[in-house]
């Protein structure tokens, strides 16, 4: 080379690994093992090691691995054709957009989903429909009921028809009863209205009532599903649906920017990820259980909790979020606390909860000692209704 490009070269090199780099991710995976923020964790040499082996295809002409995660992926889902995307925001963006053709239409949902909470507007924005918000009126889960007082059919002039009716299972950890699903998938499909799942972490229901996928999503059009999240992937989302429909979203994948290339080691992560870690979920649900356990025994309200996620109140104990939050952040071995929700996971230790429980437990017991007197609960003992509800699926 000359010495020109010598120094273009030069300019244009990097290394982004630091002189701790090993010591840094070891240092990662043990903060991720103590973090209550999110379900997003920390991808295992082991998950890379198979990775690296996967085919080396272009994706935008069907690489080799991807093809055969998407042919598995339609399999269990009991779908016709899959297709792999970066995120789930896009699973779930495309598979709106391809269903929305002609305008006016709507897509009637939780008014939690994350489609319309958590997507930056996209359903605004990509597919220019109007969104129907469902407030569950038994503050769990929408029911027929729920969707049929917000539904729009019909053609009448001044109305915004509903098209796509948009679920999510877990929603805020929290499983959808599959009769209630069957409901609304008869209403829609009896009206014309397409059935979409934002499945992001359905794995949790199939592991937690041991329901086989294809059966919970028969209900559905289409579904979204994370391979990232729960499963500990570190990227990368399918689409499910029929043939034609996954043809269409192909087109519009590569619109959205989202046709990729080498993408048979992400496959790799992602097929590890559904061998290696699915059956892990059912222990991540125990330690839930646990962590739940463990505060209503300190006092603590329950406001929901399922599968992966506690949603709780410490006020009851005079306890404020932000005393937990310090408090726990300060520990030598610190933990990472964010408010409202806790999110157990794969890389959960069960230290982690017992140090978590400790540390409400040091708080309450100050607060006492300074003359607070605990308020009685008025869920604990009895359990929420959710899950009563959960409970009652439950097969194990
Ligand atoms: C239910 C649900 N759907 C969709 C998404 C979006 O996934 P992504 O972050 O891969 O875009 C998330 C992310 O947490 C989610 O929880």
């Amino acid at each position: 080379m000359d010495a020109a490009r010598a120094q273009v070269a030069d300019k244009i090199k990097l290394d982004i690994l630091s002189l701790t780099q090993e010591e840094d991710n070891k240092r990662g995976i043990r903060e991720v093992s103590r973090s209550f923020l999110c379900a997003n964790i920390v991808p295992t040499l082991e998950m890379y090691l198979y990775a690296t082996r996967a085919s080396v295809g272009d994706d935008v002409y069907h690489e080799p691995c991807t093809k055969a995660l998407e042919a598995h992926m339609a399999n269990i889902t009991g779908k016709e054709a899959a297709l792999f995307v970066p995120s789930g925001t896009m699973s779930n963006q495309l598979a709106l957009r391809t269903h929305l053709k002609q305008p006016p239409y709507a897509v009637l949902c939780d008014h939690r989903s994350h489609i319309v909470r958590y997507e930056v507007g996209g359903l605004a924005h990509h597919s220019g429909a109007h969104a129907q918000m469902v407030i569950p009126s038994n503050g769990h889960h929408i029911t027929l009921e729920d969707v049929k007082e917000h539904a729009v059919l019909g053609e009448e002039i001044h109305t915004c028809p509903t098209t796509v009716i948009s679920l999510e299972n877990t929603l805020n950890g929290t499983i959808m009863p599959q009769d209630e699903i069957l409901r609304i998938s008869e209403y829609a499909h009896s009206n014309g209205i397409n059935m979409h799942l934002d499945g992001a972490r359905i794995w949790h229901v199939a592991a937690e009532t041991g329901t086989p996928l294809d059966e919970l999503l028969a209900p559905f059009d289409t579904v979204s599903l994370c391979f990232s999240k729960g499963l500990g992937a570190p990227i990368g989302s399918c689409l499910v649906g029929s043939k034609q429909f996954i043809a269409r979203a192909r087109w519009f994948r590569k619109m959205f920017g989202g046709g990729m290339r080498q993408t048979g080691f992400m496959a790799g992560a992602a097929a590890y990820a559904l061998t290696h870690n699915f059956p892990k979920l059912i222990d991540v649900h125990a330690l839930t259980r646990k962590l739940e356990t463990g505060l209503v025994e300190l006092g603590v309200e329950i406001i929901t909790v399922d599968t992966c996620m506690v949603f709780f109140d410490p006020s009851p104990i005079g306890v404020s979020y932000a005393e937990i939050v310090e408090r726990a952040s300060s520990l030598p071995d610190p933990l990472k606390v964010g408010g409202s929700r806790l999110v157990v996971h794969i890389q959960t230790s069960p230290e982690a909860v017992e140090d978590l429980l400790t540390v409400i437990r040091d708080l309450a017991a100050n607060k006492k000692a300074a003359g607070f007197v605990p308020s009685v609960t008025k869920t604990n003992g009895l359990r929420s209704y959710n899950n009563v509800y959960v409970r009652g699926m439950a097969k194990h």
